[in-house]
């Protein structure tokens, strides 16, 4: 699946817009700026597949990607929510999008929320797993830029997060640690979606 051709498939600007539903969708929440598309273009080997910014606020619309022909697994990079140099009232929109693409879209199997191994869980990030707890997709949180954190920080970062996970038991207790920058986290996070695909 990760070593075939994956392409862009359809942009979403709102949530009338989305492609008609077939096969499965994992999508990638978080934080503006936390490597949501970075993430996307690592797993799938493709530099410049998503497009990526050092400025927050870079994707704008739900992009969905299409595995390998026949495969029938898509990836969906979303916009950030959270702090974005962009107007209040785009930002406002696109975490309303979120929010409504997380609840209501029955092909989406699994959601990776990434948590910025720097900064940890925040009151935006909370208000996410409420939405996911309230649907029925299962999610897991994914700790990125893993590269820019020194060892004992990122133990306690991983120990904080997995302690706020206990009030959320909808989600996987286990929480991945990635990055993009190294690859590191991916042959894990791979290993998940195929056994995703599996099931
Ligand atoms: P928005 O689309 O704006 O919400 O951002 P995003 O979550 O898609 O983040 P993006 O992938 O565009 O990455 C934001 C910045 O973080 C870019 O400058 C990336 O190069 C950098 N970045 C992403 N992942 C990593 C990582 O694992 N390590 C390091 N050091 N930098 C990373
Ligand atoms: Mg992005």
């Amino acid at each position: 699946l990760f070593a075939g051709d994956w392409q862009f498939f359809w942009a979403s600007p709102s949530i009338e817009s989305l492609p008609p539903m077939a096969g499965m969708e994992v999508a990638f929440a978080g934080r503006s700026n936390v490597g949501k598309s970075s993430l996307i273009n690592a797993l799938t080997g493709r530099n410049g597949l998503a497009r990526t910014s050092h400025t927050p606020g870079r994707t704008q619309e739900l992009i969905f990607f299409e595995g390998p022909e026949n495969a029938g697994f898509r990836l969906v990079d979303m916009p950030g929510y959270g702090y974005a140099s962009a107007p209040k009232a785009k930002v406002a929109s696109w975490t309303a999008l979120i929010h409504k693409f997380l609840q209501g879209r029955s092909s989406l199997a699994r959601v990776y929320v990434l948590i910025d191994a720097r900064h940890g869980l925040k009151d935006v990030d909370l208000d996410v797993l409420k939405t996911l707890d309230k649907s029925a997709v299962s999610y897991q949180l994914v700790l990125t830029k893993a590269d820019q954190v020194k060892r004992t920080e990122l133990d306690a970062n991983i120990a904080a997060t997995a302690t706020a996970l206990a009030k959320h038991p909808a989600a996987f207790p286990e929480v991945l640690v990635t990055s993009s920058r190294t690859g590191a986290g991916m042959p894990e996070l791979r290993a998940a979606m195929m056994r995703l695909l599996g099931e």
